[in-house]
């Protein structure tokens, strides 16, 4: 199984109307191909992880990386897994560093708790440090 992090930023104008479909998109897709994975924003700021069979992680990135609505995608890991860290979501959603949403520190916290993957836990967890007040 691939599992592969990147990390990119928001084009100007990209709206909360944009997220809910990169999200319904992301459901969507990746349940179909058994996709999982993790998408934090915080202020402009995406992170996300994505895993699953090799192929359809692939398929999924090159889409991601051709979408207009975000820039400056840069990989930051993609390695061969054992086992899944996000198992239960075709794509969890964090939201932080934006007017209304929660302490991203806080959520992202609660979220790599239960992460068996230290590494990847430690990767979110300064992330969100970075960009908790970063909108
Ligand atoms: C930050 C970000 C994360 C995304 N994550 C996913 C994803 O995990 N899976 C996915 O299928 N599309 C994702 N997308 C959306 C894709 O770029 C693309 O718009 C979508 O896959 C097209 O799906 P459709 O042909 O079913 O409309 C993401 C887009 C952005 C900007």
């Amino acid at each position: 199984m691939l599992q592969i992090v990147y990390i990119s930023t928001a084009q100007p104008g990209f709206a909360q109307s944009d997220l809910r479909e990169v999200l319904e998109a992301s459901r969507r897709n990746n349940a179909a191909v058994d996709v999982t994975g993790l998408l934090v924003a915080g202020g402009r700021r995406f992170l996300q992880v994505l895993e699953g069979p090799e192929a359809a992680v692939e398929a999924t990135l090159a889409r991601i990386k051709a979408d207009p609505r975000h820039r400056a995608l840069v990989n930051l890991s993609s390695k061969q897994v054992d086992a899944r860290q996000f198992g239960d979501w075709s794509m969890g959603f964090e939201l932080g560093g934006v007017p209304g949403a929660g302490d991203l520190n806080a959520v992202v916290a609660n979220l790599v708790a239960k992460l068996s993957d230290r590494n990847l836990a430690a990767q979110f967890l300064g992330f969100a440090e970075i960009h908790a007040r970063a909108a």
